[in-house]
């Protein structure tokens, strides 16, 4: 399964580079695509929210890859076997032992998703007053520290927000601040610091296994501990092995291993990282362990299930070792390389180099005579809901929380998520959204900004609601139907 040999790659005689899927689809579900009146008319009863929009109404969800990956046949095929009891099940100790295998970690609390593993770790490490470094923030991470009275501080690299780029790892967190970040908390502040895989927020961005190697020597010389959340690890380990010189020939198992070496703990939402639901935290420091334990039955469940089903638990067992399958490591990165690439060549903005995790518009320069304060990725986000059907996620002003005074916070950048499931689209899909993609960027002019309606204090972008300034959807619509014609 492992791959030791020099990567592999399917060479087209034409010449042209498309993904290739490198499985075949034996369970289907049906899609809709509704008429753009329809759509238009549930974006307004979603109050321009995808998150609040019905999957009936959808054509691709693109919203997330979170619980919305596609399974193996022997995924399935385990769930089918699932030791069911409230202690002790079979299929636990299964999971165990995968979480020991593949990511060489002893000890392992199960929960029922990665934020859950943020409550726990949270809980037990920041106290009022601390800080936690991060090469980024990711929501949920940044709301649970937050609620137990810490802080964020991200140091990310000059490369990491530049929308076009070809840094390689932008993830990376830059050496300089972190060394001035402990000096101005001093290290007895410092909860831990946190290393997100593949960096959600910044257009599913990797950072490298040098950087890793950096930052982990700076914790140790301090006594601080390192966290990982390797939800997004998948992508992570792909970028390491095809752009990181001297990986090229090292199977995956040993890189992951490698990574988690330099960590003291790490928690995952096996949402992402194994195509299933459920969650965990993994360590090989019994001492770490013992202060987390006790949690998992208050909070999750018994210590083998951790508010998992057994199904999903013997699916997760499974799944981890897919992970270290090149080919299924590499399916969803070139598949939004394919959109990225595409889009940048004619011009249209997006974060480049492609990441994983989705293709993320530049809303800010895609409709850059929307104010920042009118949610240009909330409206593109919208915009691109009623021009194809497909649902992505705003990830902008939006989706960041007012300061004590009241007002807005404006994002670093405005930027609409399209996700890609895991193995779950087809190129032909993908390609009828490159399409619409480009009519909306040809008429992006139409396109206008956000208001509030209903807006809710913490993560307001889950539920808050939204109308359009303007008449701007009917223009939108109407210029739909003067082009398509009766086309959905
Ligand atoms: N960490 C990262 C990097 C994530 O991307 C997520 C979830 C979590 C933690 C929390 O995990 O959802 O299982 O509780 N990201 C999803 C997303 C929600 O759509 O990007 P969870």
């Amino acid at each position: 399964m492992d791959q030791t040999a020099p990567l592999k790659t399917v060479k087209f005689h034409s010449g042209e580079a498309i993904p290739l899927e490198m499985h075949k689809v034996r369970v289907v579900q049906k899609l809709n695509l509704v008429p753009i009146e329809d759509r238009k008319a549930a974006m307004f009863d979603a109050g321009f929210n995808t998150f609040l929009l019905k999957n009936k109404d959808v054509f691709l969800d693109m919203l997330t890859d979170s619980g919305t990956n596609a399974m193996s046949d022997n995924q399935v095929a385990a769930m089918s076997v699932a030791d069911d009891s409230y202690a002790g099940s079979a299929s636990y100790y299964k999971l165990e032992k995968a979480v020991q295998d593949v990511f060489n970690q002893k000890y392992y609390l199960p929960v029922h998703q990665g934020r859950a593993a943020e409550h726990i770790i949270s809980k037990v490490f920041v106290k009022p007053g601390m800080v936690v470094p991060m090469n980024y923030h990711f929501t949920t991470t940044k709301a649970h520290i937050e609620i137990c009275g810490g802080t964020i501080e991200e140091i990310y690299t000059d490369e990491a927000l530049k929308i076009k780029s070809d840094f390689p790892f932008k993830g990376n967190m830059d050496i300089d601040k972190l060394h001035k970040v402990i000096e101005k908390w001093g290290v007895d502040k410092v909860a831990y610091i946190r290393f997100e895989a593949g960096t959600n927020l910044i257009g599913g961005q990797p950072f490298s296994m040098q950087n890793l190697r950096e930052v982990s020597a700076i914790a140790k010389s301090h006594g601080i501990k390192l966290l990982m959340d390797t939800s997004l690890i998948n992508e992570n380990l792909y970028f390491i092995k095809i752009r990181e010189a001297g990986y090229q020939n090292v199977p995956i198992k040993d890189i992951l291993h490698e990574m988690l070496s330099y960590t003291d703990f790490s928690y995952f939402s096996g949402r992402k990282v194994s195509c299933t639901r459920g969650g965990g935290i993994c360590t090989n420091d019994h001492a770490i362990y013992m202060q987390m334990r006790d949690l998992v039955p208050l909070f999750e469940g018994f210590l083998t299930y951790g508010g998992m089903s057994v199904r999903e638990i013997e699916a997760m067992a499974v799944g981890l070792y897919e992970t270290l399958d090149f080919d299924v490591i590499s399916h969803s990165p070139t598949f939004i390389k394919y959109l990225v690439d595409s889009l940048d060549s004619r011009g249209i903005p997006v974060i480049t180099p492609a990441g994983g995790l989705g293709c993320h518009l530049d809303a800010g320069a895609f409709i850059s005579h929307v104010p920042q304060g009118q949610y240009p990725a909330g409206a593109l986000a919208a915009a691109v809901y009623i021009a194809s059907g497909v649902r992505g996620m705003e990830r902008g002003t939006i989706s960041s929380v007012r300061d004590e005074a009241g007002n807005d916070v404006l994002a670093d950048v405005e930027l609409l998520r399209l996700a890609f499931p895991r193995r779950v689209f087809t190129l032909s899909q993908i390609k009828y959204l490159e399409d619409r993609i480009q009519w909306l960027y040809d008429n992006r002019k139409l396109i206008g900004g956000l208001e509030w309606t209903e807006e809710p204090p913490v993560l307001r972008f889950f539920v808050g609601k939204l109308k359009p300034i303007g008449d701007w959807v009917d223009k939108l619509v109407a210029k739909f139907r003067a082009d398509f014609g009766d086309s959905l």
